[in-house]
């Protein structure tokens, strides 16, 4: 295990998610399980159903989870996927997540749906995962590494935690391959990161680890319609919102929407499922 200090992304991702305003915002908006990029079948399906299809489309793609598999969600959020994969896998799911507010309602909810025994809340960063080496059967992310200021660390503590064979599936929020420099500089700016990873980076830096390609399935239509759909959710609920995040919460957020729908347009984004395995 390591022990550098964190990334100041890190810190900054911990604030936000702790606090008040965006805790009330995911709470609210998509409805207290999941808090990530949905797979929408119509562009006005609700955000809850499409975002729980993203967890069965993943969970879908682990042929070899099973009762007995060990998997860590990293960057769990309030726990949406883990219940999911306990109740219907009944697999142990080990929950690493930065944000107090979020695992204090996880636990709740793994308490009130009977999942305690085979579910395992931590608070802690993806940089410095608290496992031995060769812990996991699976890892298991949703739109977090993003926030990670040293991706190339998230990667090896992912290496260095997973068994030989085992699978590591994530999705996140990324640049598109062909991206030129400086025109996510805004969006960078709002989220306060550097910069984001790529399908291309995410591919070299896992083969150069020694993992195998199992699928990579880029998805770009459905972050836009996402995007287009919390930003409609928003504006229809603008008052309840208001009340409960405050004004420049919700404005901000709004204006963050629009650049992220207008950098899908321009193709300057990029977003998809990405499965990959550890040699053996
Ligand atoms: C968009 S939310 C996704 C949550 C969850 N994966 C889901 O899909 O519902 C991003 C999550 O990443 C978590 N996160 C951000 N940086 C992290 C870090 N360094 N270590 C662990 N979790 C982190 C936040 O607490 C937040 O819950």
């Amino acid at each position: 295990m390591s022990h550098n200090t964190r990334s100041q992304a890190v810190e900054l991702a911990e604030e936000y998610y702790d606090s008040t305003e965006a805790d009330a915002f995911y709470l609210n908006v998509w409805g207290g399980e999941d808090i990530h990029i949905g797979l929408y079948k119509t562009p006005d399906e609700s955000i809850a159903r499409a975002s729980r299809r993203t967890v069965e489309t993943m969970a879908g793609k682990l042929t070899a989870l099973n009762a007995e598999s060990h998997l860590i969600d990293l960057g769990s959020g309030y726990g949406g996927a883990a219940r999911y994969l306990a109740k219907n896998f009944g697999c142990y799911v080990d929950c690493l997540n930065l944000s107090k507010t979020q695992n204090k309602l996880n636990q709740k909810n793994n308490l009130r749906s009977d999942l305690t025994h085979s579910i395992d809340v931590s608070h802690g960063s993806f940089e410095d995962i608290p496992a031995p080496d060769d812990s996991y059967d699976f890892v298991w992310s949703q739109d977090a590494i993003l926030h990670s200021g040293n991706r190339l660390r998230v990667l090896d503590e992912i290496t260095r935690v997973l068994k030989p064979g085992g699978e590591i599936i994530f999705t996140d929020p990324m640049q598109s391959d062909g991206c030129p420099d400086g025109v996510l500089q805004p969006i960078f700016d709002r989220i306060h990161l550097a910069t984001l990873g790529s399908f291309s980076f995410y591919r070299s830096e896992l083969l150069k680890r020694d993992f195998e390609e199992v699928m990579v399935l880029p998805m770009l239509d459905q972050m836009r319609t996402h995007y287009v759909r919390v930003g409609e959710d928003l504006q229809s609920r603008y008052h309840e919102i208001v009340n409960l995040s405050g004004y420049e919460y919700v404005d901000k957020m709004l204006r963050g929407l629009e650049q992220w729908v207008d950098a899908a347009d321009k193709s300057y984004l990029a977003w998809g499922i990405l499965h990959f395995q550890k040699k053996k």
